[in-house]
This record gives C-alpha cells, sequence and structure tokens, in this order.
C-alpha cells in the first residue's frame, strides 16, 4: 500500500505522530515534510538556513492540519548536531519518526568546522550522531522508526577505511557512494542493537529526483548534462513516496534493518550486509562524532583502522574485529571473498 492508496487508512493511524524530518527546506525533505503534515501529524523539520525553512514551514502549514515547528542547523558541525538535538529534546514532548534525509555531493573536496570532509560528515556521520542523540526520546515513544535516506549508487559504494575521509584522493563519486553505503549500514547496525525495542530502523532509495542535489558545487557533466536530464527525472513529491511509506506504513510497524525501492523492500549491495565493516564503521563513526555510542573506544579506532586495513589487503581473516565488535555473534570469514559481481544493480 502506497500512502496515497491508503491515504484514510493511514489518517487515522497517523493522528497524533510526530516526524522529525532533517532537511525539509528543500528537495525530498520538503515534499516528504508535505507529504506527512497532509497526513496530520505534528511535524518538524530542519533547515539550515532560517528563511529557506520557514518558507518550507508556510507550504507546510497550509496543507497541515497539526502544527509545524523549524529547527535550524549547519548539520556538517557536530556542535550544530549537538545543539539542535537539545533543542529539539527541550520543544518536543515526542519523537516518533526520525527522517534522516539531509545529504550532498560536492565536485570538489571540502572540509567542515570539525576538520572532517563535508560528505562523510554531513550524509553520514550528521545522521549517526543525531540519531544517537534523539534515540532515548524515541524509545521512549516507541513505537518508533528510524527511516534514512541512501541511494541506489550503495551499490558501488566502498568503506575506504584507509582513506575515509578522501585526504590522499578525493573523488565526488567515491565520497558520495561511499557515504551512501554508509547509511545502510549504519541502518543495519542500528536495527541489530535495536532488537528486543519497538524501534525500527530502515533505510531506501528515493529514485533520481529533480531537487537542488550537487548544485553547490556542480563539476562540469553536471553543468552541462542537468538542464536536460531534469526532464526525465521524479518529481520531489515522487521522491519521497517511498520516505513517507517507511515512516508511517501500519504494515511497517515491525519490520527493521530493511532497504526499500519504490515503496519495495529490495537486498541492498553485498557490501552493506558486511556486519564486520558495519561494526567498525559505527566504531569509527562514534569516535569521530564523539557521540555517546562512543564510551567504550574514544581514541582507539585509528589502530582499529589501521589494522583492520592491513588485514584486509592481505584478505586475512578478521575474527578479531568480529570479536571485538560483536562478541562471540559473528563467525570467522574472508572479507575479501565478497564477490563484487554480486552487488544488484537497482
Ligand atoms: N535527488 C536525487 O536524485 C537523489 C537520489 C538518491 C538519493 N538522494 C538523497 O536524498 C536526500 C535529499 O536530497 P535532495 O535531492 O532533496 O537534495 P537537496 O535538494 O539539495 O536538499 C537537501 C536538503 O538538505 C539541506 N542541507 C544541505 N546541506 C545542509 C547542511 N550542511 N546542514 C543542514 N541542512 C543541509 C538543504 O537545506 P537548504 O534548503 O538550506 O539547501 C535541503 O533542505 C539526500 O540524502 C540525497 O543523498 C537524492
Amino acid at each position: 500500500m502506497t500512502h496515497t492508496e491508503g491515504a484514510q487508512t493511514w489518517n487515522r493511524s497517523t493522528a497524533g505522530r510526530w516526524p522529525l524530518v532533517t532537511g525539509g527546506s528543500g528537495g525530498i525533505g520538503r515534499a516528504t515534510a508535505l507529504g506527512l503534515a497532509r497526513l496530520g501529524a505534528h511535524l518538524a523539520i530542519t533547515g539550515r538556513d532560517r528563511a529557506r525553512a520557514e518558507d518550507a514551514a508556510r507550504e507546510i502549514r497550509a496543507v497541515s492540519s497539526g502544527p509545524v515547528d523549524v529547527f535550524v542547523a549547519d548539520l556538517s558541525s557536530q556542535s550544530e548536531v549537538r545543539r539542535l538535538a537539545d533543542e529539539v529534546l527541550q520543544s518536543l514532548a515526542r519523537i516518533d519518526v526520525l527522517v534522516n534525509n539531509v545529504g550532498g555531493y560536492w565536485n570538489t573536496r571540502h572540509v567542515t568546522a570539525d576538520g572532517l570532509e563535508r560528505t562523510f560528515a554531513l550524509n553520514h556521520l550528521a545522521a549517526f550522531l543525531l540519531t544517537s542523540l534523539l534515540l532515548d526520546r524515541l524509545k521512549q515513544i516507541a513505537p518508533a522508526r528510524v527511516v534514512t535516506v541512501s541511494s541506489h549508487v550503495q551499490a558501488m559504494g566502498r568503506i575506504n577505511f584507509d582513506d575515509l575521509q578522501g585526504e590522499r584522493s578525493y573523488s565526488a563519486a567515491r565520497a558520495y557512494n561511499q557515504s551512501k553505503l554508509a547509511n545502510v549500514l549504519f541502518t543495519y547496525e542500528l536495527a541489530r542493537r535495536l532488537q528486543g525495542t519497538s524501534v525500527t530502523a530502515n533505510a531506501l532509495h528515493p529514485g533520481v529526483v529533480r531537487t537542488s542535489f550537487g548544485a553547490e558545487d556542480p563539476g562540469l557533466i553536471q553543468r552541462l548534462f542537468t538542464p536536460l536530464m531534469r526532464l526525465f527525472l521524479k518529481s520531489p513529491a515522487q521522491g519521497a513516496a517511498t520516505s513517507i511509506h517507511l515512516a508511517y506504513a501500519p504494515d511497517l510497524e515491525q519490520v527493521t534493518g530493511r532497504y526499500f525501492v519504490g515503496c519495495t523492500p529490495k537486498r541492498s549491495s553485498e557490501r552493506s550486509y558486511d556486519k564486520t565493516a558495519a561494526a567498525l564503521l559505527w566504531r569509527v563513526s562514534a569516535d569521530l562524532g564523539r557521540s555517546e555510542w562512543a564510551s567504550d573506544c574514544r581514541g582507539r579506532h585509528s589502530a582499529c583502522v589501521s589494522r583492520y586495513s592491513q588485514q584486509l589487503r592481505r584478505g586475512r581473516l578478521v575474527s578479531e574485529f568480529a570479536r571485538a565488535f560483536h562478541g562471540s555473534e559473528l563467525k570467522e570469514r574472508r572479507l575479501l571473498s565478497l564477490p563484487p559481481r554480486s552487488v544488484p544493480q537497482i
């Protein structure tokens, strides 16, 4: 059932819901917020620019029967993510859906206020940190959902633990694909960690959508072809359909740790199911994000990462990491045995 098909049923089940959509000021996030508001929620959006966020809120209020709260923060900065989380926790008694939607693509390498490469910081770390800071509230309110907007390019992504920040060599596509694979690895790991709670975690590909995506720092090819390509892309409302579905569909209440395309669960890339890489990424992210989840590993990620990379290069067993990150849950296995040709074309 899509949100349009089931709008009436959904209206009954969504009354009194409190979703928070990051990047609700533009593109897919704005369309997601509009769609959720039409279904009758107490909606909150984030934007990095007050005027753009308020402009979106005006449009959303016009279709909404419930209130619309606006929060402003530059999510590429970790202190801003923390300030945002504090404000949200103080202002909103409930949050039962967190849509981690913010993301971007930069042709050249940019560094954030924290000294991190911006694609990794904004597309992955911001979602990781914000989720960690809001998770207790989500658990209190549960049933609750964490929905993270990835992309079909997760299938081309590799987590380069040797050069996570693109310091040695930066490619916009590589950085973006890596961040979108990180979204899926994060989602699956979060779902595993939330087992036994009523908080679910799912990721999605929205389709290829006509938005301002990548417009801040476009490459030559993007400049030349985007105007023509835009004619064939999905509208933001079409792009928002899967986020809305994952946020509200009643039949997904128990569904967790899945990747959706076109409102349908699909298999993501083989690499995204690598539990050891997911656990290591979690550790590194917790350390880089100085998150509450980092209490037992602060400052230790460089040694872990460098050892992990050496093992990867040699194709040796990574059982030590598996034991360190998942107790005895993971079996010994070779990471390099993951067959790249089995990556699905979605
Ligand atoms: N468009 C596609 O074809 C496509 C395909 C696959 C996946 N996706 C994913 O979909 C998500 C949304 O992309 P989109 O196409 O809607 O992009 P978009 O039109 O560029 O919108 C991005 C949103 O994020 C906000 N944002 C950007 N940088 C920010 C920052 N530093 N701090 C806080 N907010 C920030 C923007 O705020 P402003 O209003 O201030 O700019 C805007 O609200 C991303 O995760 C993207 O990777 C998009």
